[in-house]
């Protein structure tokens, strides 16, 4: 019967047919210990030299790494197996001899090395955990998000303007000076308009907040989940160039219940992680201890009482400073739950931000920043609802009104109240799995001096 790994503890004494790669293997001349995995999960696979046919024990030995193979063998339990069962063998066919010399061994690799074997290395268990995480992360945020009330809302890649502030921008030609004049006829009209169109930037979005605010003032509440992209120049273990942000927006809801939404999405995030994921969180040797801790509710600091605490612990952080990764790292490291940092300078923030009516030098925003040294998971806002302030906001940053005209109609027509927050899906994955750097959480990583493979 063809099964799977994850499948077999339903067919103990049975004959079963798995299809996968051989990750590892090792043989005393009478007995060949086949180390096997087929995508769901692992197991050894006992051939014993006396019971095969000579041509099956033959293709065996020849056996190398990661060679394709399809396993039969009877199903037995065994106490000292990672998931309690092991085969034993009756035959083994080659799919595909794998050619000698896989890159990746048991000897320890430096990272650089495994990057550039990325299309390899995902098949090493710690990365195969790590993927499973990320999946059950996804689709923890889909199952919370409707069963509250948000409906999917996708917001376009290509964008005329900056959502986050222009330091960051990819920034391309759209239909640039390629562009053709047709040869056809054209009125002076159609021309003038293609003068235009070979003029356009575009640029790769940075989020999809903007957008999802139009979305909101017809859905009330939405969120998108897609990859974003920063031209980040800084090269931390918090920065890709490529990721993938989760964008959250609701109507009629204001800073406090903003956070209460971040909140509740973070607990049921992580709470799924560990009810699904205990034997992948075990493949990453991750302490769930602190992990259990994370209940709301959470610790609430203004960034005034942040940047105080923070000089207390030796920081020479500025009153009105934004947080560095270091300051986030120490202040996480003095509790043991998340910690939402709210109303920051607006001079450190974006445009769109609400400011505070008790202070009108700060906003309505906040981060929340994850334990044990992890820092910042999300950002989040109440936006400006107002049009005249907003386009007084607009004018104070420097940016050009003209691209903003249609964010400005969702203040100009049924403007309300409203609030949303953006989490990056590697910087949770590396906090729930314990990874230091946030490379390993994304299948292939685009970083400041990375995008291969
Ligand atoms: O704090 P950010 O810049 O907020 C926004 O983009 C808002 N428009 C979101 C919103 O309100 N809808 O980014 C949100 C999150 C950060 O908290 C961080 O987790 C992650 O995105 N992030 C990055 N992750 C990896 N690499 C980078 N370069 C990142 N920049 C931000
Ligand atoms: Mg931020």
């Amino acid at each position: 019967m063809s099964t799977t790994v994850s499948q077999i503890s339903q067919h103990v004494g049975q004959e079963v047919e798995l299809k996968g790669w051989c990750y590892n293997f090792r043989s005393s001349g009478k007995i060949f210990f086949l180390q096997f995995r087929d995508g769901t999960g692992r197991v050894q696979v006992v051939y014993s030299k006396a019971d095969l046919p000579s041509d099956q024990w033959d293709l065996l030995d020849a056996l190398r790494l990661e060679s394709s193979v399809i396993v039969r063998g009877v199903v037995k339990e065994d106490t000292r197996a990672p998931l309690g069962f092991e085969l034993n063998g009756v035959s083994v066919q080659v799919v595909q001899l794998a050619q000698e010399g896989y890159p990746i061994g048991k000897k320890e690799h430096g990272p650089e090395f495994l990057l550039d074997n990325r299309h390899l290395w995902l098949r090493a268990e710690s990365q195969w955990a790590v993927q499973r995480v990320r999946d059950r992360i996804i689709t923890s945020t889909y199952e919370w998000f409707h069963e509250n009330g948000f409906i999917k809302f996708d917001t376009p890649i290509l964008t005329p303007t900056s959502c986050e502030g222009t330091t960051e921008l990819f920034e391309m030609d759209y239909f640039g000076d390629e562009v053709e004049l047709s040869s056809m006829e054209h009125t002076a009209g159609e021309a003038q308009l293609r003068q235009e169109h070979r003029e356009t930037k575009a640029y790769l979005a940075q989020s999809g907040q903007l957008y999802l605010e139009a979305g909101i003032m017809s859905l009330g509440r939405a969120f998108d989940f897609g990859p974003v992209f920063r031209a980040e120049k800084s090269k931390t273990r918090r920065h890709l160039t490529e990721f993938w942000m989760m964008d959250a927006e609701a109507a009629y809801v204001e800073h406090e219940g903003n956070m209460a939404i971040q909140e509740a999405l973070v607990c049921r995030i992580v709470e799924d992680v560990l009810a699904h994921c205990a034997y992948e969180l075990k493949v990453l040797e991750r302490d769930v201890e602190p992990l259990k801790k994370v209940q709301a509710p959470f610790i609430h600091l203004t960034h005034a009482e942040a940047t105080k605490k923070l000089r207390e612990l030796g920081s020479d952080i500025g009153e009105r400073a934004d947080l560095g990764a270091d300051d986030e790292t120490l202040l996480t490291q003095q509790y043991d739950r998340p910690i939402f940092i709210e109303k920051y300078p607006a001079e450190v923030k974006a445009f769109y931000m609400k400011r505070d009516p008790q202070d009108d030098t700060r906003v309505l925003n906040n981060d929340l920043l994850a334990p044990e040294g992890y820092g910042e998971i999300i950002g989040g806002s109440q936006r400006e609802d107002d049009y005249e302030t907003l386009m007084k906001r607009i004018h104070d940053h420097g940016l050009d009104p003209k691209p903003f005209d249609w964010y400005l109609d969702l203040r100009r027509y049924g403007s309300v109240p409203h609030s949303g927050f953006g989490y990056g899906l590697e910087r949770i994955v590396a906090w729930t799995c314990g990874l230091h750097h946030v490379r390993e959480t994304i299948p292939f990583p685009r970083l400041v001096n990375r995008i291969t493979p």
